[in-house]
């Protein structure tokens, strides 16, 4: 049921990012994955989660995450987009996440940032493996982010998902190699580093969801949702 939930997922994410172009909204985002959900047999899982309003969290720009889809915010060539979507299919839940540009950008700073943020993700998932440490994880983020020149926000993590959208273990984008509880096949983990050009710091907006760089940095945010075997990982979250 999560492979189900979160192939579910990975087909909306594929089609939001066939769709985004500039003069589109947010919440015509929100619709067009609504629609796919309830099609497919699920249901969105921030809907209604501590009164999440929508679907989808869409954040632009300097948005780290949590964006809440508006009519009144229209996509612009060059925008970075990130889209999160979460489905509960049979009461199991799948959760990703990924950013991308409206048309493209001309802009490096933006570009390596994309480059690096979605090469962290895959240097952690490298990291999931039977018995090693969870932080091995949390530090190969880290490292490629940083190495980079780039800022590792704290206030956000990854976490356990399956039953619930949040589950143990919490999985903080920093770390240190050797730490953590002990990773063990089956455990399904949902991986989501969000780096910053500038700060790692942020603020909440007023509407009480959407986290901005302190700084007005650009963010970008990339999350699959992974299972742990007894040999490689094997991410969910892709078609
Ligand atoms: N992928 C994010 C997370 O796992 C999105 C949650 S948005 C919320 O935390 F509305 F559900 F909180
Ligand atoms: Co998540």
């Amino acid at each position: 049921m999560i492979r189900i939930a979160n192939r579910i997922v990975a087909e909306v994410l594929l089609t939001l990012k066939e769709t985004i172009k500039q003069g589109i909204t947010t919440l015509d985002l929100d619709i067009i994955a609504e629609e796919m959900i309830v099609k497919a047999g699920g249901k969105p899982a921030f809907k209604g989660y501590r009164k999440y309003p929508a679907t989808l969290c869409v954040s632009l720009n300097n948005e780290v995450v949590h964006g809440i889809p508006s009519k009144e915010r229209i996509l612009q060539r060059g925008d970075i987009v990130s889209m999160d979507v979460g489905v509960i299919y049979n009461n199991y839940v799948g959760d990703a996440a990924l950013s991308t540009f409206v048309e493209g950008s001309s802009d490096p700073l933006a570009n390596k940032l994309m480059e690096i943020t979605e090469k962290s993700l895959y240097d952690g998932i490298k990291e999931c493996l039977s018995r090693a440490r969870l932080q091995n994880i949390s530090s190969a983020i880290q490292a490629t982010a940083e190495n980079a020149g780039f800022s590792v926000v704290r206030n956000f993590v990854g976490h356990g998902v399956g039953r619930y959208l949040h589950e143990p273990p919490a999985i903080p984008n920093y770390g240190k190699r050797g730490q953590g509880p002990m990773l063990m096949p089956g455990m399904v983990l949902a991986i989501e580093p969000m780096i910053n050009a500038g700060t790692h710091e942020v603020d909440v907006l007023s509407d009480g969801w959407t986290a901005v760089t302190k700084d007005g940095s650009l963010s970008a945010h990339f999350e699959h949702s992974v299972v742990v075997t007894e040999n490689e990982p094997e991410i969910l979250s892709i078609i």
